[in-house]
């Protein structure tokens, strides 16, 4: 059966297009990744509106540490802003916040805070915002993989008892439905090591824009696109 796609629970997006964004301009990258954290907002509220459920943010991957040292410590300082800046805010939006991916290799002032915001946002219902930083999928499917073996070596569990269900419940999104939506901006049209596992199925929205031009209007058209769309999952 062909399923219509209504609003999507959960939106993931790879926000690309920051650094061409300020080159375009003759602005320092960082101009760039400033402006983007303006898009964040505006994003997580269009879908706070739409009544999104999730939304997942791939704001640092495992690969992004192979950039100069002086750009990792500008977005961990803009990273740590924005934590400072949006407590409140996501407090008072009844959004809970979770981080993944590595996070224990982020800076110790960032992963206080995060910590911080974490525990005081674990109950709130409007909407789930995940921040993957410092995130690769291959990675957490390592760690998923490692997990399990663990618990197999120890007779914990036996081999044939890892089934998808299993494996995904020892992903770091755990209990977070899988992303119904992926976009991409600034036209780029690969995955770059994100939710690997979790997009088998996601419909896929490439946008031309760079990141710090995606605002609350593209949202909305990006889900018309979805809407649009007619999910088969493999059945006709
Ligand atoms: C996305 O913008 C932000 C991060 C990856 C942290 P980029 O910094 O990748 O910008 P481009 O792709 O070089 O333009
Ligand atoms: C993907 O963007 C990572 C984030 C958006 C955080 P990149 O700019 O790092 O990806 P590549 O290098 O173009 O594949
Ligand atoms: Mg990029």
């Amino acid at each position: 059966m062909v399923t219509h796609p209504e609003i999507p629970r959960h939106i993931a997006i790879i926000m690309d297009g920051n650094g061409r964004w300020a080159k375009e301009r003759g602005l320092p990258r960082l101009e760039g990744h400033r402006v983007g954290a303006e898009s964040v907002q505006e994003v997580l509220e269009a879908s706070i509106q739409l009544g999104v459920e999730y939304l997942t943010l791939y704001a640092f991957s495992s690969e992004n540490w192979r950039r100069p040292a002086t750009e990792v410590s500008a977005l961990m300082g803009l990273l740590n802003r924005f934590l400072e800046n949006k407590a409140k805010e996501l407090d008072r939006q009844n959004v809970r916040l979770i981080a993944i991916g590595q996070v224990d290799r982020l800076p110790e002032k960032t992963r206080v805070l995060i910590e911080r915001i974490e525990a005081r946002t674990a109950n709130h219902t409007t909407l789930t915002l995940v921040l993957a930083l410092s995130y690769g999928g291959r990675e957490e499917i390592v760690e998923a993989a490692r997990s399990l073996a663990s618990d197999a070596a120890a007779g914990n569990i036996s081999a044939s008892d890892i089934d998808a269900e299993l494996f995904a419940s020892r992903l770091q999104t755990s209990g977070i439905p899988d992303p119904d939506l992926l976009i991409r901006t600034s036209g780029e049209m690969r995955v770059s090591n994100f939710l690997l596992w979790q997009i088998s199925y996601a419909e896929i929205v490439i946008v031309k824009k760079y990141w710090p031009d995606f605002r609350h209007g593209d949202l909305l058209d990006s889900v018309e696109e979805y809407k649009r769309r007619h999910r088969r999952f493999g059945s006709l």
